[in-house]
């Protein structure tokens, strides 16, 4: 026999005010609803551009036990050396020869767990193989290891590549969860045993635009340029969110997300259940 699993999943942590709300919180939550295991997706962590040695290190003791990607994995080089030693994934659809990997396989309470991390094509400017084929494989693959418990982050501007995603995939997977637009959706959800949401939302400023100070976005927008890049947000409102899913031999039994804005510690809401 073995134990029902919970595990917690993050989506984009943006910038040093991102971390500060993981590194803050995360302890606190995963004791509060005893949480074995945490996925987060980290692309934008240092600065709001890629991920640095020192903060993957600092995220990974803050509670997090896998990092996931994206279209930022490689922004800041010298997270290479560490893609093979430690468990931080880049999107598993990246072109042959890219360094690093995108599924992670680990033992949670003595099950077999495998995270995937996948990224979409709609408006990512990288030349990615087919995700869908990927996905397909690595699945057929896990069922052949006899792995069930199968959590995917699948990174992506379009809601409609995760939903096809979903769709492919439900009742063969735990969970599919969506990163990369830092905004969180209400759509979540359980059907066939399988999770799913669009997108979780991001860990960092709440006020700017996707985490970022709106100045500079506002100014390209209006003028057709802008000098400088995007900054993180340092002031304002701040929110850290997360789902936590139930798992029994692989199947998603429950989830429900937690917000909380400041210090204030918002209502959990319930994944509904839906017909297969
Ligand atoms: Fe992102
Ligand atoms: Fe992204």
């Amino acid at each position: 026999m073995s134990a029902k699993l919970r595990i917690g999943v993050i989506g984009d942590i943006v910038g040093n005010v991102g971390r500060k709300m993981v590194i803050n919180n995360l302890a606190h939550f995963k004791e509060k609803y005893n949480i074995d295991f945490v996925v987060a997706n980290s692309e934008n962590a240092s600065g709001g551009f890629g991920l640095s040695k020192k903060n993957a290190n600092e995220l990974l003791s803050s509670g997090i036990d896998v990092i996931t990607g994206g279209n930022h994995s490689f922004d800041k080089l010298e997270i290479v050396e560490l893609m093979d030693i430690m468990p931080i994934l880049r999107p598993l659809n990246f072109p042959q020869n890219t360094p690093g990997k995108g599924i992670y396989y680990t033992k949670v309470k003595g099950e077999e767990v495998a995270i995937i991390n996948a990224m979409g094509h709609y408006g990512i400017n990288i030349n990615l193989d087919n995700v869908y084929h990927k996905l397909e494989e690595s699945i057929i693959f896990l069922q052949h290891k006899n792995i069930s418990n199968i959590i995917i982050d699948f990174h992506a501007e379009a809601s409609s590549e995760k939903r096809i995603a979903f769709c492919q995939l439900r009742g063969r997977i735990s969970a599919l969860y969506g990163t990369h637009t830092h905004i969180g959706s209400d759509d979540f959800h359980i059907q066939n045993d399988s999770f799913y949401v669009s997108d979780i939302g991001l860990c960092g400023a709440y006020d700017g635009v996707i985490g970022m100070d709106y100045k500079i976005p506002l100014q390209k927008a209006m003028q057709g340029y802008g000098k400088g890049r995007y900054e993180v947000l340092e002031n304002g409102n701040n929110i850290f969110q997360m789902i936590v899913l139930e798992l029994d031999h692989g199947k998603c039994k429950s989830a429900f997300k937690i917000k909380k804005i400041n210090d204030k510690e918002l209502e959990n809401i319930q994944a509904i259940k839906l017909e297969s």
